[in-house]
C-alpha cells in the first residue's frame, strides 16, 4: 500500500542504464581501494548488503573521485591544512602546536561519532573540534556547517580514506543510537516519509530522475556539483526531510547528532571517502 502511494507521488522508478557502472570500483589515484560495498553490518536486519553513494552516480561523476586533481573537493582540504597551521584565539595555539601534522589524525574520522567520557556525551567530529576551539585555543567556536567547519571534516577525513567506519554502537551510545534509529524510521512531513522509505526500501530506483542511494554518510563531506562546495552531513539531513515538506530540525541540534550516530552506523564496513563527489 504505502509502496504504492510511494512510488504515486514520487514517481520512482527502476533505474535502467545504471547497472554497468553500478558494477565498477573505486580506486584513488590509482592505488588506494575504496570498499564501496560491503555485508551489513550485524545490527540491520534489512539489509544484507550495504553500498557507498558512490555505487549510484554516474560514470562522470564517479571519476572525478578517483583522481585528486580531478576531484573539485580536494582544493577545500588544502584550505584546511592552512587552517590546520595557523596558531588563532587567546591561548595562541594551532592545532599542529597539540595534534602535530594532520595525518596523525588517520584513525579519528572513522570512530566518530563517538562518546567523550569527560562530557558524557555523544560528540561528532564537528563538535570535538568546537570544543577543541573553544577550551583549548580560546577561540571563536565555527558555524556547525560552516565553509571552515566543512573543511576541516573533509581533512580529517582524508587522511583516513580508505579506512572502514568502525562506530561503536554498544555502551555508553546506547540510549542516543535507540533515538537515532527511531528517527529513521519516523514518517516526516506531508508527504509523510521516513529516512527508511526512500534509502532502504527505495534505493536503486530513481526518483525524480535521480538515483537512489542507501544514504550513507562514509563519503561526507561532499563536494556537490549542484551547489559547487562542500557540504556537511546535517546540511544533506536538512535537505532531505525539507524535500518531504516537513520543518527540519537544525545542524548540530541533539536529534542530528543521534541521527549522525546511527546512519553512520549503518555504515560500518565502508570505506571512509571523503570528501567525496556527488550531483
Ligand atoms: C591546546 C591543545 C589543543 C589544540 C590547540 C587543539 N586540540 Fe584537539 N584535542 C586536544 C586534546 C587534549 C584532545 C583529547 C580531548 C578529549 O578526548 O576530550 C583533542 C582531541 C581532538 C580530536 C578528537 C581525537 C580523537 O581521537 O577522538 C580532534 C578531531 C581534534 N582534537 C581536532 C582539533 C582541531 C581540528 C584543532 C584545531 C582547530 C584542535 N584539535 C586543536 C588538544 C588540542
Ligand atoms: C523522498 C525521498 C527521501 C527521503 C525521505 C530522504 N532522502 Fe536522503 N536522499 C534522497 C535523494 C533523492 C538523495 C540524492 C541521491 C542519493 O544519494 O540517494 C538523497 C541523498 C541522501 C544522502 C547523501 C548520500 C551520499 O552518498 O551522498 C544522505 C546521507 C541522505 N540522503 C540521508 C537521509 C536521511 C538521514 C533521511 C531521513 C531524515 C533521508 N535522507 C530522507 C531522497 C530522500
Amino acid at each position: 500500500m504505502k509502496h504504492y502511494a510511494l512510488s504515486a507521488v514520487l514517481g520512482l522508478a527502476a533505474a535502467t542504464s545504471a547497472l554497468a557502472q553500478e558494477e565498477a570500483q573505486l580506486v584513488i589515484n590509482g592505488d588506494l581501494e575504496i570498499t564501496t560495498r560491503a555485508p551489513a553490518p550485524d545490527h540491520l536486519d534489512r539489509l544484507s548488503e550495504i553500498t557507498s553513494g558512490w555505487v549510484y552516480r554516474s560514470r562522470e561523476t564517479q571519476e572525478l573521485q578517483a583522481d585528486d586533481f580531478d576531484n573539485p573537493g580536494m582544493i577545500f582540504v588544502d584550505d584546511a591544512r592552512a587552517a590546520w597551521a595557523t596558531a588563532e584565539g587567546a591561548a595562541e595555539q594551532s592545532c599542529q602546536s597539540c595534534h602535530g601534522d594532520p595525518e596523525e589524525m588517520a584513525g579519528v574520522r572513522p570512530v566518530y561519532p563517538k562518546w567523550n567520557e569527560d562530557a558524557g556525551e555523544v560528540r561528532t567530529l564537528a563538535m570535538q573540534v568546537n570544543d577543541c576551539r573553544e577550551t583549548r585555543m580560546e577561540a571563536e567556536p565555527w558555524g556547525y556547517t560552516s565553509g571552515d567547519m566543512v573543511n576541516m571534516e573533509a581533512l580529517m577525513a582524508s587522511v583516513s580514506r580508505g579506512m572502514p567506519i568502525n562506530v561503536a554502537i554498544d555502551g555508553p551510545v546506547a540510549e542516543t543510537l535507540a533515538k537515532g534509529e527511531e528517527l529513521y524510521y519516523t514518517r516526516f512531513g506531508q508527504l509523510e516519509l521516513s529516512c527508511a522509505n526512500c534509502h532502504e526500501d527505495n534505493y536503486d530506483n530513481n526518483i525524480r530522475s535521480d538515483h537512489l542511494s542507501q544514504g550513507q554518510i562514509n563519503g561526507f563531506p561532499v563536494y556537490r556539483l549542484k551547489n559547487a562546495r562542500l557540504n556537511a552531513t546535517h546540511s544533506r539531513f536538512r535537505g532531505c526531510v525539507r524535500d518531504t515538506r516537513a520543518e527540519t530540525f537544525s545542524a548540530g541540534s541533539p536529534e542530528f547528532v543521534a541521527l549522525e550516530l546511527y546512519v553512520a552506523s549503518r555504515g560500518n564496513g565502508l570505506s571512509v571517502e571523503g570528501p567525496s563527489v556527488r550531483n
